[in-house]
C-alpha cells in the first residue's frame, strides 16, 4: 500500500494521464448508462475498456449490434469500429485501468428495499483484480452512504460482510449519472456532479470528468452527491404523485386535471407543470425515492411525504382499471367478460425500456379480474408478465375491433392514434393522447 506521499505523487501522475489522454478507463456495466459513457470517453480520446458479465452484450458490442432500443445505432457502430474501445467480460482487465467507473444496476429487492448486490459484486471484482493507485468512481444511483460505507470497505478489504478484498487505493468518488433516456440533449452538456471521499479523490475525479463533460460541479461530500441525485428524482416522483392524486380527486368532482394544469402553467413563475399518467415506471422514478426513504427510515428520520408519494403513484394502475370497470359496467358489460388492449408497454414514450412500467400493473390487474388482455407497442415486440409472455398485436382496425376497450398507457409518437379514433371501442386515455391529437368522442374517457 502506498503511503500519503506516494498517494499524492501517484494521483498527480494520474491527473496528468487524464489531461494528456494516455489514461485507460474501465467501465463496469455496459447498459443504458455505461454504453453512452463509453462513447463519450472514447470520443474524448480515452482508451476505454467496457466490462460486462453478460456475454451477449459484449458480443453485440464487438459487432456494433444495438441492444438498447432508444440509443442511436451509430453509438454502437462507433464503438465497434473504435480501436480505443475494448468490450470484454474479463474482470482481470481491470488491472490495466487508471480509472474504473461502476455503472451497474441498483434495483429494489422483493420487499422494495435497496438491493446493492451488483454494486458489491463490482467492488469485489475491483478489490480482486484492480491495482493500487486507481481512481474508482461509482455512478450507480444509490442512497447516501453507499460509497463510503459499502464500496470503500469492500475495496480496502474491510468489508463487514467478510468479503475477501485486497488492499486498494483509497481514491474513490461518486458521480451520479443524469442521462435522460430518449431525450435529445447530449448528456455531456449536462453538469456532472462529482465528489470524492476526500479532497484528493475529488481533485482526481474532477480532472477526469472535466475531459469529458462541459461542466463539472464538485460538492463537498460523496453523501451530498448521492443525495442530490435522489433529490432530483424524488422531486419528480412527489410532483407526479401530486398531479396523479389531483387527477383522481378532481376527476371525481368532474374537473379535468389536464385543463387545470394548463391553466396553472400560464403563470410564468413559481409553477412547473407535471402531468399525470397510468403510474410511474423506469429504473429511476419508482426506485430512487424508495432508496432515499429506506435510508432516512433506517436513520430514524422517515420521509412521510416521499413515502406517501410512492404509495400514490403505485395506486394509479388499480385506479385506472377500477375506472374502466365502472365505465364498462355503465355500458352494460362486466370487466370479467371484456377484452382489453393496453396501448404502449414501455414506461415512457419513444423508447423500448419496460423496467417497472405501469403497463405490467394494468395488464396483470386486468387479467386477475378476469379480462382477456392484449397489448400493442411498436418498440416492445414481446412482454413477460406474470400472466405469461404476450406479443404485441398489430395496430390496425381489424385487430382493434376484437377488443371492447383500450387503455392508453404510453403515447409513442409513431402510433397512429387516428386508427383508434375511428374505432368505436371504449378508450381510457391516461396520457391525454387523444385530445392532444385533436380526437374527441363519447367513447373517450380521460383517466
Ligand atoms: N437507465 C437510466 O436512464 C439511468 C439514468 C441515470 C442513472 N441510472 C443508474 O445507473 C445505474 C445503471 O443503470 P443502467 O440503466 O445502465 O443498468 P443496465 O441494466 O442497463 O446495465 C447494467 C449492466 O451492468 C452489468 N453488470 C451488473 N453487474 C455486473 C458486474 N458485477 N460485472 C460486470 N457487469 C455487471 C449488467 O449485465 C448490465 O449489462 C443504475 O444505478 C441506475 O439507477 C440509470
Amino acid at each position: 500500500m502506498t503511503g500519503a506521499h506516494g498517494k499524492y505523487a501517484s494521483s498527480r501522475a494520474l491527473v496528468n494521464r487524464f489531461h494528456d489522454k494516455t489514461a485507460t478507463i474501465a467501465i463496469i456495466g455496459m447498459g443504458y448508462v455505461g454504453v453512452p459513457l463509453a462513447h463519450a470517453l472514447v470520443k474524448a480520446g480515452f482508451h476505454t475498456i467496457g466490462i460486462d458479465s453478460d456475454e451477449s452484450r459484449i458480443a453485440d458490442l464487438e459487432v456494433g449490434q444495438p441492444y438498447i432500443g432508444h440509443l442511436d445505432e451509430l453509438t454502437f457502430k462507433y464503438l465497434a469500429a473504435a480501436r480505443a474501445f475494448e468490450p470484454t467480460t474479463r474482470a482481470e482487465d481491470l488491472a490495466r485501468a487508471d480509472a474504473i467507473i461502476v455503472c451497474v444496476p441498483t434495483p429494489l429487492n422483493e420487499q422494495r428495499f435497496p438491493d446493492l448486490s451488483q454494486v458489491v459484486a463490482a467492488a469485489t471484482a475491483i478489490a480482486r483484480h484492480g491495482k493500487p493507485g486507481q481512481l474508482v468512481v461509482l455512478e450507480s444511483t444509490t442512497y447516501p452512504g453507499t460509497t463510503r460505507e459499502v464500496v470503500v470497505p469492500v475495496l480496502t478489504g474491510h468489508s463487514s460482510d467478510g468479503t475477501d478484498g485486497a488492499p486498494q487505493s483509497p481514491l474513490v468518488a461518486y458521480s451520479p449519472e443524469r442521462i435522460n433516456p430518449g431525450g435529445a440533449k447530449d448528456f455531456t452538456t449536462v453538469a456532472k456532479l462529482v465528489s470524492g471521499i476526500d479532497d484528493e479523490s475529488t481533485r482526481v475525479a474532477v480532472a477526469l470528468y472535466e475531459e469529458v463533460f462541459a461542466e463539472v460541479h464538485a460538492v463537498s461530500t460523496v453523501e451530498t452527491a448521492e443525495a442530490a441525485k435522489l433529490l432530483e428524482n424524488t422531486f419528480r416522483a412527489v410532483n407526479i404523485a401530486l398531479v396523479n392524486e389531483l387527477k383522481m380527486s378532481l376527476g371525481h368532482l368532474g374537473i379535468d386535471i389536464w385543463e387545470v394544469i394548463d391553466a396553472a402553467a400560464s403563470k410564468p413563475f413559481g409553477f412547473m407543470p407535471f402531468y399525470p399518467g397510468p403510474g410511474v415506471g423506469g429504473h429511476c422514478i419508482p426506485v430512487d425515492p424508495a432508496y432515499l426513504a429506506w435510508k432516512c427510515r433506517m436513520g430514524g428520520a422517515p420521509l412521510a411525504l416521499t413515502e406517501t408519494a410512492i404509495r400514490v403513484n403505485g395506486s394509479v394502475p388499480t385506479y385506472v382499471v377500477d375506472r374502466l370497470a365502472t365505465e364498462l359496467e355503465n355500458a352494460g358489460q362486466a370487466l370479467t367478460d371484456a377484452r382489453v388492449l393496453v396501448i404502449g408497454a414501455s414506461y415512457k414514450p419513444n423508447i423500448s425500456d419496460v423496467r417497472e412500467s405501469p403497463a405490467f400493473g394494468l395488464l396483470e390487474d386486468l387479467a386477475r379480474r378476469g379480462a382477456a388482455i392484449g397489448y400493442h407497442d411498436p418498440y416492445v415486440p414481446s412482454l413477460e408478465t406474470t400472466e405469461g409472455i404476450l406479443h404485441s398485436i398489430a395496430f390496425e382496425s381489424e385487430q382493434l375491433d376484437r377488443f371492447d376497450a383500450a387503455i392508453i398507457c404510453t403515447d409513442h409518437q409513431t402510433i397512429d392514434f387516428s386508427v383508434l379514433a375511428e374505432s368505436s371501442i371504449l378508450i381510457m386515455d391516461t396520457r391525454h393522447a387523444m385530445a392532444a391529437r385533436g380526437h374527441s368522442g363519447g367513447n373517450i374517457v380521460t383517466a
